[in-house]
């Protein structure tokens, strides 16, 4: 996209598998399946674009509610994914990042997270930040618990306490807040995805369901991005005026 200053974080609420399944008279699971391979070519296109950092709305904590056959069908697709993706992922110098509760997954699950985490630790290219079982107020919950700790333990003051104190206290405290948060399938919410490094990012809602989403759709949010006028509280200075 030339001319155009890429946005250094783009996230992404992955939306609208199973109604793409659905609309079709498929089952959920190939709307899932369909979904991954939306990924891949988002992932390609990020990093082509130089997008610095992806994050991607994979597994919610309330997910979980969802019927059993379809949670072991995310599960195992999120397996697939990082079984077939991750040599290529590396390959093209791709770091993984994991954010969200790893206690409650599977013990193979969370082996296999780690295990991207770290073949991919060292490399410097798109930062491909995977939410998974990730909610953000339980985010912020972990956050307060670990100052809490720090109080009763007489390290600091419960008057030291800051907003960038419990952003340092994220899940990934070092990464710059999203700069646009796309949402696809026509939904205008967050579900619970990035509340606190939301702040002032720019959302975007696009209709298209997820398995249908492209690096066309991808140019087409961040062009309604540039059309946006972030001012973080403050004024734009406007020339003329
Ligand atoms: C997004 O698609 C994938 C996950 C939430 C895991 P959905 O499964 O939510 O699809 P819809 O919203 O029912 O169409
Ligand atoms: C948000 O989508 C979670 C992911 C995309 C992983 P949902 O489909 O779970 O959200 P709601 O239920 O429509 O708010
Ligand atoms: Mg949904």
């Amino acid at each position: 996209m030339p001319g155009f200053e890429i946005p250094r974080h783009v996230a992404i609420i992955m939306d609208g598998n199973g109604r793409w399944a659905a609309a079709r008279g498929l089952p959920r699971g190939e709307g899932h399946r369909r979904g991954v391979e939306a990924l891949r070519k988002t992932v390609r296109a990020a990093g082509e674009m130089g997008i610095s950092i992806l994050t991607i709305f994979s597994f919610s904590a309330e997910n979980w509610s969802r019927p059993a056959s379809e949670i072991r069908d995310l599960m195992g697709l999120l397996r697939r994914f990082i079984r077939n993706d991750l040599a290529e992922l590396h390959q093209n110098g791709v770091k993984v990042r994991v954010i969200g509760a790893r206690e409650d997954l599977d013990p193979e699950i969370r082996k296999l997270l780690e295990e991207a985490e770290d073949l991919t630790h060292g490399n410097d290219g798109l930062t491909l930040v995977v939410a998974f079982n990730y909610g953000a107020r339980q985010e912020i919950a972990r956050a307060a618990a670990r100052i809490a700790a720090e109080v009763q333990a007489g390290r600091m003051e419960p008057s030291d306490v800051t907003a960038d104190h419990i952003g340092q206290c994220l899940d990934a405290p070092d990464l710059p807040d999203p700069d646009l948060i796309i949402r696809t399938s026509g939904e205008q919410r967050l579900s619970n995805f990035l509340l606190w490094q939301a702040a002032y990012s720019e959302l975007v809602f696009v209709p298209t369901y997820w398995p249908d989403f492209d690096r066309e759709a991808l140019e087409t949010a961040i062009a309604e991005y540039h059309r946006r006028e972030r001012r973080f509280g403050g004024l734009i200075a406007r020339t003329g005026s």
